[in-house]
C-alpha cells in the first residue's frame, strides 16, 4: 500500500492508488471556470425573469366565466378570509369578509412582484409582506409601498347561502 501524503503513519486507501489525484488540483476553481460559473447563474436569473415578464405583460389574463361558488356564507366568519382558484385557472384569490359585513374578493398576488398578499383582520388593510406594501381592503387601491397598480378586484354575489364571484369589468390601471 502507498504511503499516505497527509498523515504518513497511516496507509493511503487503494482506491487512491487506482484513481490518483492531487488534492490541490480536486479543489482549485480558476477565474476563468468562476467566470463562467457567475455566467451561467446570471443567465439563468435573467430568462427566469423575462419568462415571468412575458407570461404576466403578454399571455392575456383568465377571464372568469359567468359566476363560479367560491363557499357558503357561514364558512367565512366576519373578520375571516378565504382562498380559492375559480376553474381552468390557477390564479389564487381571497374572498375577504370585512368587518362592516361587506364582502370583497382579490387576486392574491402582488402587483408588484407577484408574492402572497394577506388580510390583516381590524384593519382594513391588506398586506403584502414581501415589501411592506399594503393595500385597501375595500377598494384595492395601494395605500403604500412599491406595488404599482391595485389588486385585480373580483364582484361578490350572495345569493341565498351562497357566495359567487365574477368578473367586475374594467378596473384602473
Ligand atoms: S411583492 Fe408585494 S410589495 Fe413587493
Amino acid at each position: 500500500m502507498a504511503e499516505n501524503e497527509d498523515n504518513p503513519l497511516k496507509p493511503r486507501p487503494a482506491w487512491e492508488a487506482d484513481f490518483p489525484h492531487e488534492r490541490v488540483e480536486a479543489t482549485h476553481v480558476s477565474r476563468r471556470e468562476f467566470a463562467k460559473f457567475l455566467c451561467l447563474v446570471s443567465g439563468g436569473l435573467a430568462a427566469g425573469t423575462a419568462f415571468v415578464a412575458v407570461k404576466d405583460k403578454l399571455l392575456p389574463p383568465h377571464r372568469i366565466v359567468g359566476e363560479q361558488r367560491v363557499c357558503r356564507l357561514g364558512d367565512v366568519p366576519v373578520g375571516g378570509t378565504r382562498a380559492f382558484v375559480v376553474p381552468g385557472s390557477t390564479t389564487p384569490y381571497i374572498l375577504i369578509h370585512l368587518e362592516s359585513g361587506e364582502w370583497r374578493a382579490y387576486e392574491q398576488k402582488c402587483t408588484h412582484l407577484s408574492c402572497a398578499v394577506f388580510y390583516k383582520p381590524g384593519s382594513d388593510k391588506i398586506e403584502c409582506p414581501c415589501h411592506n406594501g399594503w393595500f385597501d381592503a375595500r377598494t384595492g387601491a395601494v395605500l403604500q409601498g412599491p406595488p404599482p397598480r391595485p389588486l385585480p378586484q373580483l364582484a361578490v354575489i350572495v345569493r341565498g347561502e351562497e357566495i359567487f364571484v365574477a368578473e367586475l369589468g374594467p378596473q384602473p390601471a
